[in-house]
């Protein structure tokens, strides 16, 4: 047994710091399951307030995409651990701070930058470890994008820029009179425009599933890779609306899956939890892409795990064992602010609540838009579909309100 994780008291100099770089929902989870186990937690977002930061020790709002007013930031707090829960940092910076042996970045560096990028994590899937994914191609103009298409991605496919997440600039187009529009919509919805886009030939499959994968050190002290029960998950407008544990599969697809994930998860490196997408037919699966760490499909864990996919991220990322058992079949479903407003109010919980074996996340967001996530409905039961079912009643029991009502 190798047992060399020692972990400090917060707010003194033996404190074990770890900051976090995008405070959302995710972090705010993330972030409490460090602080119970007495790290000293910083909390950083682009916007005051974030859920993250209302639960942290510290709380700093900086443009994270800046190098330096990030590395500034990093030399003010020496954090033992930086653990990104966004994509849109500056990276260089991040690769300095660590080769300078001010930190470690998580999982690492390199899985940072492969992430953040489309181009990046289809390459070195497909192309360096030859995984399974929908046929694809880069345009860097829209004469390009047209001329791929055409070459044999086919319609109907996806195109989304390179630089962007939960369905930004994402269009699914049908014909070759839709290109136009897809190609504007992409360059003006992606996240840092770097004019390239990935078209992606549509796969049709039976379901899509994000596959936890959690790489922690087990007890001789060696990386090992673990795998959660999968997630089945529906997404609407790009982004998922409901999620549920676990997923029905064919043990060839589960086997398949895995050894995807395993795959991909080793060469990102480093310790962690990655949600793994992957698409799935019959026996066979695709790999779509990974975050580096927890998932938002992943929020179902909070109800259907032992350890949530949050408390796996803090523990693998302390180098402590993880457990990664299903204690019973659970569903998630999106709560959305429904309306714009900084001081939206949520009514109907009592009766949300009502509901046997549910709960229910405020991420105590400031400010809602239409299709902003501003909490999430949680619900067990003895099978999938019940739970799903009830998530979603959940969900549409918790009603927002504006101020005024
Ligand atoms: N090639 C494809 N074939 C079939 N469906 C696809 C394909 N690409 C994307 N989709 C659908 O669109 C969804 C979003 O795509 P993708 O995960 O690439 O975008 P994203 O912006 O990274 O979303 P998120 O950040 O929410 O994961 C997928 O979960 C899937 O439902
Ligand atoms: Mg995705």
């Amino acid at each position: 047994m190798s047992d060399t994780v020692i972990l400090g008291t917060p707010l003194s100099t033996s404190a074990t710091k770890v900051m976090l770089l995008g405070s959302g929902e995710l972090g705010k989870e993330v972030i409490i399951a460090l602080q119970r186990l007495g790290v000293e937690v910083i909390a950083v977002d682009r916007y005051a307030n974030a859920p993250g930061q209302q639960v942290a020790h510290r709380a700093y709002t900086i443009d994270m995409t800046d190098g330096d007013a990030l590395t500034a930031l990093v030399e003010k707090e020496r954090p033992h651990l930086i653990v990104p829960e966004i994509e849109a940092l500056n990276t260089d910076a991040l690769a300095q701070i660590e080769q300078a042996g001010f930190a470690t970045v998580i999982p690492t560096v390199k899985a940072v930058q492969l992430t953040m990028n489309r181009e990046g994590i289809r390459r070195l899937a497909a192309e360096t470890l030859k995984l399974p994914t929908s046929p694809y191609a880069f345009a860097r103009s829209e004469i390009e994008l047209a001329a791929s298409i055409d070459a044999g991605i086919g319609y109907p496919c996806f195109i989304k820029p390179t630089m962007s997440s939960s369905g930004k600039g994402q269009s699914r187009i049908t014909q070759a009179s839709e290109v136009k529009a897809a190609w504007d919509y992409a360059a003006s919805g992606g996240r840092v425009n770097h004019g390239v886009v990935i078209v992606e030939g549509q796969i049709d499959f039976d379901f899509e599933i994000t596959l936890l994968t959690v790489r922690a050190k087990n007890a001789a002290g060696e990386i090992q890779t673990y795998f959660c029960d999968p997630i089945g998950h529906r997404q609407e407008r790009g982004d998922y609306v409901e999620s549920w544990q676990p997923q029905a599969m064919t043990a060839a697809a589960l086997a398949a899956a895995q050894q995807v994930a395993q795959s991909i998860t080793e060469a990102l490196g480093g310790l962690g939890l990655f949600g793994v997408e992957l698409f799935v037919k019959g026996d066979q699966v695709w790999f779509s892409e990974v975050s580096p760490r927890p998932h938002d499909t992943g929020m179902v864990t909070m109800c259907t795990q032992r350890l949530n996919e949050f408390e796996l991220h803090a523990r693998a990322i302390l180098g402590l064992p993880v457990d990664v058992a299903l204690t019973k079949p659970g569903a998630s479903a999106v709560i959305y602010g429904g309306m714009e407003s900084k001081h939206l109010r949520y009514a109907g919980l009592a009766a949300a609540l009502a509901i046997a074996d549910s709960d229910v996340r405020l991420f105590g967001k400031p400010e809602s838009f239409t299709h902003r996530r501003m909490g999430v409905a949680l619900a067990t039961a003895d099978d999938v579909l019940t739970a799903r079912a009830k998530a979603t009643k959940v969900a549409s029991l918790v009603k927002t309100q504006s101020e005024s009502c």
